[in-house]
């Protein structure tokens, strides 16, 4: 049931965020700032729409906002955390390599 309403109340969010002007999906982007290794954008729009992802593949599990933000290292998502769930070579590319794919400034 509590699974239930967690699924319903982020379809309602999502739904709400299409049909409100359709400027920004769900976070929108996310600029994570790293110094020395160049900042890297999350972009919302390329993950649930072009790939098709939902907003419970990675809320609350993974993500929360970006005042909640629970720092990882590089390391930590080569063992499966934040962004490694998926960018482990197998869903999508692995974060042991590709580093300007992320870090793009
Ligand atoms: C592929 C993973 C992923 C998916 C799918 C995803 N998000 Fe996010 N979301 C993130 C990340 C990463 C952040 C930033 C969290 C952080 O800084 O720790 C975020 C942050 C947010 C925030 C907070 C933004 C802010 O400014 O603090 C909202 C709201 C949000 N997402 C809504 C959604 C909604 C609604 C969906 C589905 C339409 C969705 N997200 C799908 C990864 C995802
Ligand atoms: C899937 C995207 C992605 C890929 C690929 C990626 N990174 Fe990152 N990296 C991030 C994000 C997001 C952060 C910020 C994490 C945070 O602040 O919580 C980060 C943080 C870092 C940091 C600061 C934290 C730490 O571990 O010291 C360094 C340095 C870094 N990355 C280097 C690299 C290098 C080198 C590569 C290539 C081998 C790489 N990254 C590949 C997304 C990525
Ligand atoms: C739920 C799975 C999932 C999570 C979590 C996830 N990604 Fe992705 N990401 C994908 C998939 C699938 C693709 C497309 C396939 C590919 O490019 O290998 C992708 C592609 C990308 C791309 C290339 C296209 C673009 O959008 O610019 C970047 C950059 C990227 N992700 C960054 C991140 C960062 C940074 C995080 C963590 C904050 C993250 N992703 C977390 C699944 C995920």
């Amino acid at each position: 049931m509590p699974r239930l309403v967690t699924i319903s109340l982020a379809s309602a969010v999502v739904l709400f965020l299409l049909t409100s002007g359709g400027a920004r999906i769900g976070g929108g982007d996310i600029t994570f700032k790293v110094k020395g290794a160049g900042n890297v954008t999350f972009s919302h729009e390329n993950h649930v729409v072009n790939y098709e992802l939902r907003c419970t593949h990675c809320h609350d599990s993974l993500f929360l906002t970006r005042a909640k933000h629970r720092k990882v290292t590089m390391k930590q998502m080569q063992q499966g955390q934040s962004c490694g769930a998926c960018h482990n070579g197998k869903r999508a590319f692995s974060v042991k390599g590709n580093c300007v794919l992320c870090h793009t400034r």
